[in-house]
């Protein structure tokens, strides 16, 4: 069947930031599991770790480990990229690579400031991966700076995941206005990928409402599935397994298997 998406020739690698500048929503959680989830599918997948807390390199074992080229940091500073696989490394997970990162990241929201073409320096190495992978994920810090810019710069779309609290949509403008910010100049066909209710705590009146805030706001960007709040989300970590393996039963994980379907439904632009 030549038309089927299965078919690798007509496989086009689709490349998804997971963004919020708000600290501990979940980004890095859903860009693992998520991630984790599409490989198992047998799909091709890098995720990039584009936080200096790297807490996605350690999410999958592999702390303090660098390609033979180095990190995500020695990718983003490189005059050319020959190579883009010399900043990856093979994970434990069967299709899953992981672009790694440490705290010398930090460094480069200070560094990309001088260097030429600053806003392109990730889009120039992950163009260059595209070919090798059919998704890309990327991880971004919470926070609005050039490594998030970068992400948004490389990325077809944005993936944001919403924690389901008071102040869930509080904030979001500023992302917003940078998505339209890039789309109106450095990214122009930069699109929502989704938005994903993360946290989700059913038995609170305030989850409920958040959760149709969320939706009437974002309509049907916002997933079916949604994240619950699942202690083995958190644990998992911890042990530098996924949680989709590392209890493969648990809610969360079958949360996340689930969302991994609706993303895999949605047809590459
Ligand atoms: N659905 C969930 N249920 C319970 N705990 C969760 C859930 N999702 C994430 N966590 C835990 O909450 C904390 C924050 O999650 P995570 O690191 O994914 O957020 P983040 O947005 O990447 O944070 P940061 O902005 O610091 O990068 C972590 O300890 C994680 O294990
Ligand atoms: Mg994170």
């Amino acid at each position: 069947m030549t038309n089927s998406v299965d078919d690798p020739a007509r496989r086009v690698c689709r490349v998804i930031a997971v963004a919020n500048q708000k600290g501990g929503v979940g980004k890095t959680t859903t860009a693992l599991n998520l991630a984790t989830s599409i490989a198992m599918a047998g799909r091709r997948v890098l995720l990039v770790d584009a936080d200096p807390q790297a807490n996605l390199t350690s999410g999958v074992g592999l702390k303090h480990r660098r390609a033979a080229g180095g990190t995500v940091y020695d990718a983003l500073m490189a005059d050319t990229i020959d190579d883009p696989g010399r900043f990856i490394l093979p994970t434990t997970i069967d299709h899953l690579s992981l672009m790694p990162s440490d705290r010398h990241l930090t460094g480069a929201e200070v560094e990309l400031v001088d260097l030429q073409d600053r806003e392109h320096r990730l889009k120039r190495v992950l163009d260059a991966a595209r070919l090798r992978f059919d998704y890309i994920f990327i991880d971004c810090p919470p926070s609005l700076g050039l490594l998030t810019l970068n992400a948004l710069v490389a990325a077809d779309t944005v993936l944001v995941p919403l924690h389901c609290e008071y102040f869930a949509l509080e904030g979001l403008a500023d992302l917003v206005d940078t998505m339209r910010r890039v789309q109106g100049s450095l990214n122009p066909a930069l699109d929502i990928e989704g938005v994903l209710l993360t946290m989700y705590d059913e038995r609170t009146n305030l989850g409920q409402q958040v959760a149709r805030d969320v939706r009437a706001f974002f309509q049907d960007k916002v997933y079916r599935t949604v994240i619950p709040r699942n202690i083995r989300l958190g644990e998992a970590p911890s042990h530098g397994i996924p949680a989709v393996l590392y209890d493969v039963k648990s809610r969360g994980a079958e949360a996340y298997v689930a969302l991994a379907h609706e993303v895999l439904a949605r047809p590459a632009a």
